[in-house]
């Protein structure tokens, strides 16, 4: 990359581990995170929400039952949604069981925690910003929070992208922090990548939802930094798919299991 390279614009197809190495560790936790550095991958994807106390935590569902045993925590508090409950409720969850006994005691991580340990693995974040119409004022307060632990200072930007399903979210974060690179997250028609081009760097989408041609309009496209828009596809878990994805010509593959896709893009 040159110096003035953006966050992901790397001259090799950028894997992403999704959820941390969530094939191999529980999702979305410390452990992810490990797991991923252990197989040499620096890229991350995780997914933010907000307890009822306002902390910032790291899981993807709007509910803590999928993933944590809430259930026997909490019987009677269903549907067991991480907005209705507090931090220290949340603190006190297995987050690791549901996925073996071998990770029994791993936590649901809040996102300062989260972010020190991408800072201690050396790695970079790939930051979803998850059902904001479920917690107003989310981006902002993302926002808020990464600018007071450094990451918005010229060293992390490169280390970091924001995305969203919410178009209004990723257009809040460029509007708010121009520097920040950004993704929205979709396959958005030709009519709403003229608009979308304005603030957001990357378009991700889903790999059933695209095709080489659709890869190429992206690309024909400048988003806010003058540079070409980007595409990192998702959750491209086999091989075969991971050779047919490349084929498109996309930019980036986020994975379950980056080690697979890595040897696939190797073999290409
Ligand atoms: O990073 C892309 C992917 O995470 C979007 O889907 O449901 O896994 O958050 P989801
Ligand atoms: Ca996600």
């Amino acid at each position: 990359p040159t110096s003035d390279a953006r966050a992901g614009d790397e001259s090799e197809t950028t894997v992403i581990a999704h959820r941390g190495a969530s094939a191999y560790a529980p999702e979305n936790t410390l452990a992810s995170i490990d797991k991923a550095a252990q197989l040499g991958f620096t890229w991350v994807e995780n997914d933010v929400q907000r307890t009822k106390d306002g902390e910032l935590v790291v899981i993807h569902d709007d509910s803590l039952q999928r993933t944590t045993n809430v259930e026997q925590v909490f019987p009677g508090r269903a549907p067991w949604k991480v907005k209705d409950f507090t931090a220290a409720e949340i603190a006190r969850l297995d987050a690791g069981s549901w996925y073996s006994p071998a990770y029994a005691g791993t936590r649901v991580p809040t996102l300062k925690d989260y972010m020190c340990h991408i800072e201690h693995n050396h790695e970079k974040l790939l930051l979803e910003i998850k059902n904001p119409e479920l917690y107003p004022g989310l981006a902002q307060q993302i926002l808020k929070q990464l600018g007071s632990e450094g990451w918005l200072d010229q060293r992390h930007l490169k280390r970091l992208i924001v995305q969203s399903f919410s178009a209004d979210s990723i257009r809040t974060v460029h509007e708010l922090r121009p520097a920040i690179t950004t993704a929205y997250l979709g396959t958005p028609t030709a009519a709403q990548l003229h608009q979308f081009a304005r603030f957001t760097d990357l378009i991700n989408p889903s790999y059933g939802s695209l095709s080489k041609g659709y890869v190429s309009a992206v690309h024909s496209f400048e988003g806010p930094h003058d540079k070409p828009l980007r595409v990192f596809a998702w959750t491209v878990n086999d091989a075969a798919t991971a050779r047919r994805v490349a084929g498109y010509g996309v930019d980036g593959m986020i994975t379950n299991k980056p080690d697979v896709v890595k040897a696939a893009l190797g073999s290409n």
